[in-house]
């Protein structure tokens, strides 16, 4: 199998994490519900690929992901696998279910933008960061972890450019709250990467570390390894993606599937970052779901490497 050259550059981290959401952002949006053994043997098989974080599923109302109705089949399933499992739970409710089947790794998802919290959430931004204190506060109080997604913190499908102000000031509510990582979302995929340095450093000012940032970036204008560069260098050590680029938004008009994870493992592979992940192993299991889904991956990692093997 071809790999890049390894030749590292500057100011770069010698290592990254990645937050692997192919089984939640990458499987919530497909058209068809994926069988619960086929959920559960694709983690294991990211899992197997070396990926050490694996976003499993969500605990959110059935009616509004329906393909991911099948949270309480699949976690037990995959639960005793040496990986850490984060699941996303929006309310009280949600972290009941959760917490029942012993998940302690847990992720809010908060809105930059009142449009896209009201129609991800039925609430405003507001009333959503009031339904997920008590959330962080108990999670915490378990013994858990907790992640606080923002999305739409570049753009907007009804809202167009978001303010980094705006931004800034849900990311401080969810760091009060107790949220122990942000994952910041380009959920339509429109960032560039100055803005990116430009929204990391408003929240350094405002006293949000990097070191408790993740970037989650959508690959909607080919922007998102660039994005990722950017963040890296301004010291970002955790990125979301998403094996085979599998995702969307199901409440967002125009996201697109995230940076696929063998892309982002072939450039931090070139540039001598460890990742601890197998891309061999990484693309053979992309290209099992894409069989799956029935059509290819979008990742052109995936398309350049499999092509090769046939
Ligand atoms: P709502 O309709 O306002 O719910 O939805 P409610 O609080 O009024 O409750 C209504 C009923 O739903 C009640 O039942 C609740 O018990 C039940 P009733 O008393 O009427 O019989 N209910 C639940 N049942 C099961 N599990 C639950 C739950 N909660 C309430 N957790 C709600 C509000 C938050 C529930 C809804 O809007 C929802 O589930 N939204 C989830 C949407 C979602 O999952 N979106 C995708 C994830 S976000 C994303 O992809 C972006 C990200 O990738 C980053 C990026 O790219 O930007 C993270
Ligand atoms: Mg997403």
């Amino acid at each position: 199998m071809t790999l890049p050259m390894v030749v590292p550059a500057q100011d770069l981290p010698p290592r990254v994490r990645i937050h692997e959401v192919g089984a939640r952002d990458g499987l919530q949006n497909e058209k068809s519900t994926v069988p619960t053994e086929v959920k559960a043997e694709f983690v294991r098989r990211l899992a197997d690929a070396g990926l050490t974080t694996i976003e499993a599923t969500s605990f959110v109302h059935p009616k509004w992901v329906p393909q991911l109705a099948d949270a309480e089949q699949l976690f037990p399933q995959i639960s005793g696998l040496p990986v850490d499992l984060p699941v996303l739970v929006p309310n009280e409710r949600g972290l009941d279910r959760a917490l029942a089947l012993g998940a302690r790794r847990v992720a809010v998802f908060a809105s930059a933008t009142e449009s896209f919290a009201k129609a991800n959430l039925n609430r405003t931004v507001d009333e959503a960061l009031a339904m997920f204190e008590p959330v962080v506060g108990r999670a915490k109080a378990e013994g858990g972890h907790v992640r606080g997604y923002l999305s739409m913190c570049f753009g907007d499908p009804w809202e167009g450019a978001v303010p980094v102000a705006q931004v800034v000031r849900v990311c401080r509510a969810l760091v009060d709250m107790g949220c122990d990582e942000l994952s910041l979302g380009d959920t339509i995929g429109v960032a560039t990467p100055g803005h990116v340095v430009a929204l990391l450093t408003e929240l350094n000012e405002a006293g949000v570390p990097t070191a408790s940032l993740g970037v989650h970036f959508h690959d909607t204008y080919g922007q998102a390894l660039a994005n990722t560069l950017a963040a890296l260098r301004h010291g970002v050590t955790t990125v979301d993606a998403s094996a085979g680029g599998l995702g969307g938004c199901p409440y967002a008009k125009s996201a697109t599937g995230n940076l696929a994870t063998e892309d982002l493992v072939w450039m931090l592979r070139g540039l001598g970052i460890d990742t601890g992940v197998d891309l061999g192993r990484l693309v053979a299991t992309s290209v099992w779901m894409a069989d799956h889904l029935g059509r290819p991956s979008p990742s052109r990692t995936v398309r350049a490497l499999s092509h090769q093997e046939q």
